[in-house]
């Protein structure tokens, strides 16, 4: 198979623990993932991205692991994980997991050790200790919601020890060589089990150094340089993928000159989706398209509309996140850190059409589409449950027992269900999507299907259009001979454009969702009109010497 495969991935991103409990604890498990993967294989996407699931106190959801290899009990044992990679690979889904190498719990072993031993000792400089709170003071707090300083104090060790998240997960030291082998073990060990990529969490913040904001320093895309000299020298095939939160000219670097990481977030553009569609104006999408460099030859972006944290607003400048503030969080039960922490349908009112159109939007800009599991089916959130957690519920499967995800007690549950309408799981579960063809299930499965046919998508070149009417999106996506034009109408009315398209005079523009042929390019600017958030996407079929194009 391709070694760019992740160009042509269409990637689901799943909690093991919200997706299906085997064994009715109340608790999704790997076993409970692998009865599902018939229906991730039918929904198209080829790739999973699975949060943490190693041994961990759970306080940052996984984020704070306390044992790098191996599985947390609640999720089942690592047998049961070569199995998922095992079926999941027989289906043609490749698995992309988590190596969390900033921090860990405060629980791991190497941090028990730390803190027990003398100071200066090997077993101390594992983590980043100080006499003094204010040292690296230009560095800001990431969640300001709950930490008020990047050092916490340690009793037992005597000193402050860093830490760029939770007070319970200290930073590892990268500026330590014994630090960056465990890692690289680590690494190895889920490579040679068979997974097919990791997603770096929060890599900017690797290294420290006084008088900068800690953030993208150099010695940091060093470590990162030297994790991918040794997937290159031992693994075929396989792929980072940097979570930097950071504009797009800092996470160019992450790419390097291909020898740092394949694919990286694309975090402003999230954000400029959702306002480009409330305002009705491409120019958000527009600006920042134009910020964006371009990537080495076999680097790829990922985009995506949510994920398991808040929306983030941090790559926007204070006047847009007022905006996005006031018109997609309105409730402050909405908001936490510096973001949204509401599911797609939620955001969008769930509106149908606004629904489908941002998911077009994801399936054709520049990178390789998430879906974030549950927004294939309109799933709601509970913005009363605490931190990020109202976006990490219970995958509702069918209006039976417990929405189909446990037989377990009710009360079980590790978050309780999405009850309330319009969300609520007796409306909103893939069995009833299963039985109505408009659903939004078999609408997600058909679009999925047709960006899978076609490489430009992934693989393309991507040039903005710019018609005079600027509610209307426009861009091309061309890979060799196949060049697909994509028009999106960002409004809630129906609106004109004329496209300019005299380089492809007397092509035929093929509706691709329906096969449909529409009139051969002419002389004049190429007139269509569109519906209320409609989106088109066209090949361009040059003519054929019989006539059949034309
Ligand atoms: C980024 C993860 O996406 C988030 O969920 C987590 O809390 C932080 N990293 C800290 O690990």
């Amino acid at each position: 198979m391709s070694s760019l495969w992740y160009k042509d991935a269409v990637i689901y991103q799943i909690h093991i623990k919200s997706y299906r409990d085997s064994n009715r604890d109340g608790y999704g498990d790997i076993p409970g993932l692998i009865e599902k993967l018939d229906y991730i294989e039918s929904l198209g996407v080829n790739c999973l991205w699975l949060l943490p699931f190693y041994p961990s106190p759970l306080r940052d959801d996984g984020y704070d692991i306390a044992e790098y290899e191996a599985i947390h009990p609640q999720y089942g044992a690592l047998a049961d994980f070569q199995r998922l990679l095992e079926e999941a690979h027989a289906r043609g889904i490749r698995i992309i997991t988590e190596l969390v190498i900033n921090h860990t719990s405060d629980q791991h072993p190497w941090f028990q050790r730390a803190r027990l031993a003398p100071k200066d000792s090997a077993e101390r400089a594992f983590y980043v200790w100080s006499d003094d709170p204010t040292r690296y003071g230009g560095a800001r707090i990431i969640f300001t919601d709950t930490e008020k300083s990047n050092w916490a104090w340690d009793p037992v060790a005597g000193q402050f020890y860093w830490h760029r998240f939770f007070s319970h997960q200290p930073d590892l030291n990268f500026d330590n060589p014994a630090v960056v082998e465990a890692v690289k073990d680590v690494m190895r060990f889920w490579f040679r089990m068979g997974v097919d990529g990791m997603r770096l969490d929060a890599i900017p913040y690797l290294v420290e150094r006084d008088g900068t904001n800690c953030e993208n320093l150099p010695a940091t895309h060093a470590v990162l340089k030297e994790l991918r000299r040794t997937l290159d020298e031992e693994f075929d095939g396989r792929i980072f993928l940097a979570e930097a939160n950071q504009w797009p000219s800092d996470v160019i670097p992450y790419f390097g000159d291909s020898d740092e990481c394949h694919m990286a977030f694309h975090f402003p553009l999230m954000p400029r989706m959702y306002m480009a569609l409330r305002q009705e104006d491409r120019s958000p999408i527009v600006e920042i398209l134009a910020q964006t460099p371009p990537l080495p030859n076999d680097c790829q972006w990922a985009i995506f509309l949510r994920n398991h944290d808040e929306l983030t607003l941090e790559m926007v400048t204070d006047l847009e996140r007022d905006y996005m503030y006031r018109e997609y969080a309105r409730d402050p039960r909405m908001r936490i850190n510096i973001g949204i922490r509401r599911r797609l349908a939620p955001l969008l009112d769930n509106g149908r059409r606004q629904i489908e159109l941002m998911n077009a939007l994801l399936m054709t800009m520049p990178g390789t589409p998430i879906i974030y599991y549950g927004d294939e089916i309109g799933m709601g959130d509970n913005i009363y449950l605490g931190d990020r957690n109202g976006v990490r519920t219970p995958m509702q499967w069918t209006p039976g027992w417990n929405a189909g995800f446990s037989e377990g007690d009710q009360q079980a549950l590790y978050y309780p269900l999405i009850v309330d309408p319009p969300y609520g799981y007796q409306a909103i579960n893939v069995a009833s999507e299963e039985r109505t063809q408009t659903s939004l299930l078999r609408w997600m499965r058909r679009i999925i299907k047709v960006r899978k046919q076609y490489h430009a998508f992934g693989r393309g070149r991507f040039e903005m259009l710019l018609p005079e009417n600027r509610r209307v999106l426009t861009y091309l996506r061309r890979h060799d001979d196949q060049v697909i034009l994509c028009v999106n109408n960002l409004s809630r009315f129906v609106q004109p454009v004329e496209i300019n398209l005299q380089r492809w005079k007397g092509w035929m523009p093929l509706e691709l969702i329906g096969n449909v042929r529409f009139p051969v390019i002419g002389d004049q600017p190429y007139f269509l009109s569109l519906g209320p958030h409609t989106f088109y996407w066209f090949l361009l079929v040059a003519p054929q010497p019989d006539g059949a194009g034309s």
